[in-house]
């Protein structure tokens, strides 16, 4: 089997860079390019650490990375620079080499000149019926791509997008998820505009948790750039997590996004017609899903496919043989 071509629109964040290093160490998939776009961090800072991931993995110079939207469509940008750290990253300019040199210098890679949207246009229409787009932050980018260029946009092969909660909660309020909250004019674009989508909620993403203890157990014991890379990233994250929460753990939202065109099997879905709140009252971002036990006849036909299960101990053995294997 061929790679499955895909483009990795992203705005890491700590989850965002796991799920690009899974990606890159996998063999099932070949990344034509990464887009990035605002959210947990601003968009230039985004690109910045999608460009810094590459240089871990040694693959710089690797595929374009893209500068997206400055912001959300119509919403005020709200980034989590709280939860990811200031740089998006966990704070990595804390970690010095013996010699006092940073450890995470500026990357080497220039930021790609032409714009997100452009560039996931061009590559879907100059392939039809080939590439899978994975989302992995707000959706600003791809409505803006939509908007912009619907006929090579209907070439997509398919759409992956993490976000939304289904029955779970909410995780920025109670009953929205980040990517859906930071800009639900763009989700709602993307799920009114019949393209084949694919939502990881917050339903599976939360089931699938880097704890501490793997870190120990796992990780540590591999010596490398990325296995030192994800320790130094998500040092930081542990302490936010166990305070909140009170546990040490990292849900893998974006990995599993990842995980999902790597593998299909590792997620059950199902059809459902969802719809996104766009005001700005207490419910947006909420996604409402049609769970109604009505005829199908009885409802709005289904505008997505919503993975509902996940085989979390499946994916967490891909997901930690994956970051330890040694890189190029
Ligand atoms: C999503 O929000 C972001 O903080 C994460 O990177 C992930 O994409 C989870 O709600
Ligand atoms: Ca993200």
């Amino acid at each position: 089997m061929p790679p499955t071509r895909v483009i990795i629109d992203t705005d890491p964040g700590i989850d965002d860079a796991l799920a690009l290093i899974l990606a890159f160490a996998s063999p099932e998939l070949s990344v034509e390019a990464i887009t990035t776009v605002a959210g947990n961090v601003p968009v230039a800072q985004a690109a910045r650490n999608a460009r810094m991931v590459l240089d871990v993995m040694g693959r710089s110079p690797g595929p374009p990375v893209a500068v997206g939207a400055r912001g959300p469509l119509k919403k005020k940008l709200r980034p989590a620079q709280d939860y990811h750290g200031e740089d998006g990253l966990g704070e990595l300019s804390r970690f010095k080499t013996g010699e006092g040199i940073p450890r995470y210098p500026e990357p080497q890679q220039l930021p790609e000149p032409q714009p997100a949207p452009a560039l996931i246009a061009e590559i879907i229409g100059s392939a039809p019926g080939e590439i899978v787009l994975i989302c992995l932050g707000p959706l600003t980018n791809l409505a803006m791509a939509i908007q912009a260029a619907p006929t090579q946009m209907a070439q997509v092969k398919e759409i992956i997008v993490m976000g939304g909660a289904i029955q779970a909660p909410g995780n920025v309020t109670p009953g929205a998820e980040f990517n859906l909250y930071t800009d639900p004019d763009a989700a709602k674009l993307v799920f009114t505009s019949g393209l084949p989508i694919t939502l990881i909620p917050l339903d599976v993403t939360q089931r699938v948790m880097l704890t501490a203890e793997l870190i120990d157990a796992v990780v540590r014991h591999i010596d490398s750039r990325v296995t030192q890379f994800v320790r130094d990233t998500t040092e930081r994250l542990f302490g936010v997590e166990q305070r909140r929460t009170g546990y040490a753990a990292i849900p893998l939202h974006d990995p599993l996004a990842v995980g999902v065109a790597i593998d299909r099997s590792l997620v059950s879905s199902r059809p459902l017609h969802v719809e996104v709140e766009t005001g700005d009252g207490p419910a947006q971002g909420m996604t409402i899903a049609d769970r109604r036990p009505l005829k199908e006849e009885w409802k709005k036909p289904p505008n997505l496919q919503v993975c509902m299960e996940v085989d979390a101990g499946r994916f967490m053995a891909l997901f930690l043989e994956r970051i330890c294997r040694p890189t190029a």
